[in-house]
């Protein structure tokens, strides 16, 4: 059972790794990424300080310290501005490095939050699809991935993976 959604906060997440969607600087903020930094704990910061950022659709990895997932993958999902700046294939990037990056440090199990869909206002139903697409894509290049989860934090986004899956 490769592909499945559940609802759930991705905190609580026993898996190898939890995707965390960050911004630029790394640094924390709030929505999913404030849930990681504080379920974390504060080495996770000191692990991101000399990172040195991450661009938009790219993937960096660091442990995941207090949480019960052995590692967070940290990508950036791009800015919802109407559809008209990339906003699709930037944020089926970040599924596909994510994936990719698992793929070459040997995780086996992965989840993902809703990237871009909340502070960054992507549209959830558009969101979904690009990826659940992706992530169909991009599997056949990562045999060691056995397990992706769709992390859905309310129920609606739960209905719309569902939906799709
Ligand atoms: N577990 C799972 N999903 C969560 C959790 C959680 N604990 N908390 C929030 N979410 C969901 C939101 O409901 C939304 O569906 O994660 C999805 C992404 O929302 P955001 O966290 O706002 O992320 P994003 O839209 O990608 O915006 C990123 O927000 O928090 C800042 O530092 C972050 O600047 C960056 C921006």
């Amino acid at each position: 059972m490769p592909l499945r959604a559940l609802q759930a906060d991705i905190t609580t997440l026993a898996v190898d790794a939890i995707v965390n969607a960050a911004n630029a600087s790394l640094l924390g903020g709030g929505g999913v990424d404030g849930a990681i930094h504080r379920a974390a704990g504060p080495q996770l910061l000191a692990e991101c300080r000399p990172l040195n950022g991450c661009r938009t659709g790219q993937a960096k990895l660091t442990a995941g310290y207090r949480l019960p997932a052995l590692h967070i993958i940290h990508t950036v999902g791009p800015i919802w501005h109407g559809g008209t700046q990339s906003e699709a294939g930037l944020l089926a990037a970040c599924y596909r490095n994510s994936l990719l990056l698992a793929q070459t440090q040997g995780l086996r199990s992965i989840a993902f939050p809703a990237i871009s869909t909340g502070v960054y206002a992507y549209p959830p139903e558009l969101a979904a699809q690009i990826a659940v697409r992706s992530v169909r894509e991009a599997l056949p290049d990562c045999p060691g991935v056995h397990d992706v989860i769709f992390c859905c934090f309310s129920a609606a986004d739960l209905a719309l993976y569902e939906a799709l899956l």
